[in-house]
């Protein structure tokens, strides 16, 4: 490490990478030095040179951007995550590194997260599983606030959290085979981690509460049927063979073990979402308090008449996962910022400096991967299911590919 500057390797030059990019804008002592990806490496390192990110070097493999750097960001697809992990370990043993970071989800199944857990032990890695939305400002600033409330009157009983738009930007996120489900892999992972860490008291670690049961009702309700069906297939993704959830709505009890209180979050999630962008939403119940966020609330908003429509290229540039280029539109100024991925950063980075995990380490990745797991089990069993049914090596039917079977 040169010194007081952290060198930041990413891996992966898509949507979430350049995400990154612009958060890490706002973090300092960092350098982003060096990415590798398949494709838009070329591209993300001009505008993080652009931005005052340092000279950032596109390199040809792991290995080379591994030794280029102290801290590596696993940025690239859920079907690279194992192969990737492999490839920096073996680079870390001959140059060790500050810091691992890796996007959610830590694996598709168990499986994959425990591997990955595995991988970073075995290599003595320090690690961040990056799960932005309890890093959250609205949500942190919301917790703090009632500490003290909360620890006269008690905690937290019930959550409830929601992550909704209107479906991917890449065709991949939509196979199943290929990303490890529908919408409740892919976003359910943020609702159920941070409706748990709502429920979890302020000064407790985001494992205190345990996992009691799950219930889940998954379904495919608009992306099944056309003309959405033929958009997708010309993507080359069929959901008449392979189809995923694009709709989840999932409980998940937890006991708190000092005083066997039982909690409920209850998590909804959907690509369908036919409205100005993505929406997180979140509310907390306490005992004589609460608390909500709304990420569509902004003080800023604008309009665009059809007749000035035409001159508009990007309305995402307003807000994530925009659908509409006129009419009303939401400004959200600072997204990184709003979404949680600028104290994300902080948090590693402070942890790693003093060599520690992140707030959420690879292990709590994997207890977010089993709550996935079991939500899937449920649907598919039709009944609620107890942490102890959910298998090591369970897959989901929709992640193998046979979606027909529970979606029909
Ligand atoms: N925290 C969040 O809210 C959030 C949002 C979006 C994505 N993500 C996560 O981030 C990850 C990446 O998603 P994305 O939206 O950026 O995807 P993307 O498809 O936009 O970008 C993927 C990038 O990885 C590269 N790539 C693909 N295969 C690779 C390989 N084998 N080796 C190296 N590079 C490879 C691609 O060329 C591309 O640059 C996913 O795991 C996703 O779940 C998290």
């Amino acid at each position: 490490m040169k010194t007081n500057t952290v060198r930041i390797g990413v891996i992966g030059a898509g949507f979430v990478a350049n995400f990154h990019r612009v958060a890490l804008g706002s973090a300092r002592g960092i350098e982003l030095s060096a990415v590798y990806a398949l494709k838009g490496a070329a591209d993300l390192a001009a505008a993080a040179t652009g931005g005052g990110l340092g000279e950032t070097k596109v390199c040809g493999s792991i290995k080379e951007l591994v030794e280029m750097v102290d801290v590596v960001a696993i940025f690239n697809p859920n079907f690279a995550r194992l192969e990737t992990m492999q490839a920096i370990v073996d680079a870390a043993k001959n140059h060790p590194l500050l810091g691992l970071v890796c996007e959610k989800p830590l694996g598709r199944t168990i499986a994959e997260a425990k591997n990955m857990v595995g991988l970073a032990e075995e290599a003595g890695l320090k690690t961040a599983y990056f799960e932005n939305q309890i890093h959250m400002p609205a949500v942190t600033k919301c917790r703090a606030q009632l500490a003290q409330v909360a620890s006269k009157m008690g905690p937290v009983h019930l959550t409830r959290s929601a992550e909704e738009h209107g479906g991917p930007h890449m065709p991949w996120f939509w196979d199943p085979t290929q990303q490890g489900g529908g919408v409740w892999c892919d976003m359910g992972c943020h609702s159920a981690a941070v409706g748990m860490q709502m429920l979890t008291p302020e000064n407790k670690p985001p494992n205190f509460l345990e996992p009691v049961s799950v219930t889940a009702t998954l379904a495919l309700l608009k992306w099944g049927r056309n003309p959405w069906l033929t958009k997708l297939q010309a993507m080359g993704v069929d959901y008449t063979q392979t189809p995923a959830e694009d709709y989840a709505l999932v409980t998940l009890k937890f006991r708190n073990p000092e005083t066997d209180q039982i909690v409920i979050a209850q998590a909804t999630d959907s690509w369908m979402y036919d409205a100005p962008g993505l929406r997180l939403l979140m509310e907390a119940m306490g005992p004589g308090y609460s608390y909500n966020v709304n990420t569509l609330m902004s003080p800023a908003g604008l309009f665009i008449s059809d007749a000035a429509a035409e001159a508009v290229k990007n309305a995402e540039l307003a807000l994530e996962k925009s659908q509409a280029n006129r009419g009303s539109l939401v400004i959200q100024p600072n997204e990184p910022d709003l979404y949680g991925y600028v104290d994300e950063w902080r948090d590693a980075m402070a942890a790693f400096k003093d060599g520690k995990d992140g707030l959420l380490n690879f292990a709590y990745g994997e207890q977010i991967a089993r709550l996935v797991a079991a939500g899937y089990l449920s649907s598919e069993l039709g009944k609620t299911v107890t942490m102890d049914e959910v298998r090591d090596d369970y897959v989901s039917l929709i992640h193998q590919g046979k979606g027909l079977e529970v979606l029909g």
